[in-house]
């Protein structure tokens, strides 16, 4: 008996359903965690981890510093994919499409709800330059500290992406490698999905 899903699944609910699995899993420590695969300027694939904040019914949140590595990458190519696997569930969700810049309220909502170490850290952190030692960091962390008293403004140079999605495919590992994969594609703005071999 493997997994069914429906040929017009609500596909948006279904990334927040299993992501809401994940977070109730005791052994899954970063239940929103996937990895956002980008196309460098100069052509190559590249992949890192991000914690997806948020999933609507329009797209998938992440945040991250405007001036880093990946951001000059979605800049140049604003088009993504963000992988998700929770191994004690044997569950992967792949998300493929292009990419927008969340407003400033968005990014600023987010914000205030960090920490405030998080925040200084991100005034501190010059995201993917060159670092000469973990001291210099650690200072700039306690510099920005004494400059800002009361609450830490957000750096404007961070922010959110929201990946906005053409496709999906949800992964439910099976029985001798007999998995189950359900891919949805986008078409005038309704999702239509099909069962795939694995
Ligand atoms: C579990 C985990 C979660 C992470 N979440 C974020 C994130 O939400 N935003 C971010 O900018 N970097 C995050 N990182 C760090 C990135 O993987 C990456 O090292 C960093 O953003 C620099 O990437 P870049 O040089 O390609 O821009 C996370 C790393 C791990 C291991």
């Amino acid at each position: 008996m493997g997994l069914e899903l429906p040929i017009n699944w609500d596909v948006m609910a279904g990334i927040q359903a299993w992501i809401q699995d994940a977070t109730q899993h005791p052994a899954i420590h970063y239940p929103d965690a996937a990895c956002l695969s980008t196309l460098s300027p100069t052509g190559y694939p590249e992949g890192r981890l991000v914690l997806v904040r948020s999933v609507t019914p329009t797209g998938l949140v992440f945040f991250t510093n405007h001036r880093s590595h990946k951001a000059q990458s979605l800049q140049h190519h604003p088009k993504a994919g963000l992988t998700f696997y929770w191994e004690v569930l044997g569950r992967q969700i792949r998300v493929t499409g292009d990419i927008e810049v969340v407003t400033m309220a968005e990014s600023d909502e987010y914000f205030a709800s960090r920490p405030r170490i998080s925040q200084l850290g991100a005034w501190a952190s010059q995201q993917s330059q060159v670092l000469d030692n973990r001291e210099t960091l650690m200072k700039a962390v306690d510099e920005w500290d004494q400059s800002f008293q009361g609450e830490v403004p957000r750096p404007p140079h961070w922010g959110g992406f929201r990946l906005l999605p053409i496709q999906v495919e949800f992964w439910q590992e099976g029985d001798y490698r007999l998995h189950d994969r359900f891919v949805y594609q986008q078409v005038n703005g309704k999702w239509h999905g099909n069962r795939r071999y694995p």
